[in-house]
């Protein structure tokens, strides 16, 4: 009984650590990233450090940012091909609305609505470049 019982706890372990790793390849993000432009894009401002594992513990829901994400498959950047790929401010697609804006999606609309988070641009971009 207590043999049955250790061997299947070991498949268990076994299952899980190889499971879990490839079940969530696709939508595994680092806890701390750099956020910065696209190659080709010409940067004006430095790049911008984001705690998505903070993010992630305190929003819940994935969509709440990644808004084509239907909850299965790969999630997709920002500046992914059709999204937030523009140049420029002005474009309904440009890159700098996916972070700035009334928007709550964005990082600026969202830290203005819930009165939390950097709201300035030194505090997100802390360099000239
Ligand atoms: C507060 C907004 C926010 C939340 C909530 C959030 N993310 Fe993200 N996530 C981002 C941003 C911004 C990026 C960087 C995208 C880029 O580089 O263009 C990112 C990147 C990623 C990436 C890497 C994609 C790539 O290839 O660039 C994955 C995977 C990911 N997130 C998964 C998740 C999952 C799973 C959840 C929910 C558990 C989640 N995210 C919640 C904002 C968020
Ligand atoms: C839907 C809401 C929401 C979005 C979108 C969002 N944030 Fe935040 N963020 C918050 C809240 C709420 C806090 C305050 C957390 C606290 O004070 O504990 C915060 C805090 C932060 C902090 C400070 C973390 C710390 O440890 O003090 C940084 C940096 C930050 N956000 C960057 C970003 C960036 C960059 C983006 C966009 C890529 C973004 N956030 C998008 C809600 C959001
Ligand atoms: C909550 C954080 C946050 C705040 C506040 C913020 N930004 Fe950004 N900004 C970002 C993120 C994230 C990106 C995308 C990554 C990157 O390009 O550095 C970005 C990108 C940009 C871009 C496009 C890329 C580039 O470097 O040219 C410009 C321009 C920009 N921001 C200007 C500003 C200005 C001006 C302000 C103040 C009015 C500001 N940002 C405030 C987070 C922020």
């Amino acid at each position: 009984m207590k043999k049955t019982l250790l061997i299947g706890l070991v498949v268990a372990a076994l299952v899980c650590a190889f499971a879990l790793p490839n079940l969530s390849a696709a939508t595994k993000a680092p806890a701390d990233m750099v956020l910065k432009a696209p190659e080709g894009m010409k940067a004006k401002k430095s790049p911008v450090a984001f705690p998505h594992g903070k993010h992630e513990e305190m929003l819940k829901d994935c969509k709440v940012c990644h808004h084509t994400f239907d909850g299965t498959g790969e999630v997709k950047g920002c500046a992914a091909a059709g999204c937030h790929d523009q140049p420029g401010k002005k474009d309904k697609m440009a890159f700098y609305k996916a972070f700035h804006g009334k928007d709550k999606k964005t990082c600026v609309g969202c830290h203005k609505a819930e009165k939390k988070g950097p709201k300035s641009c030194k505090q997100c971009h802390p360099k000239k470049k």
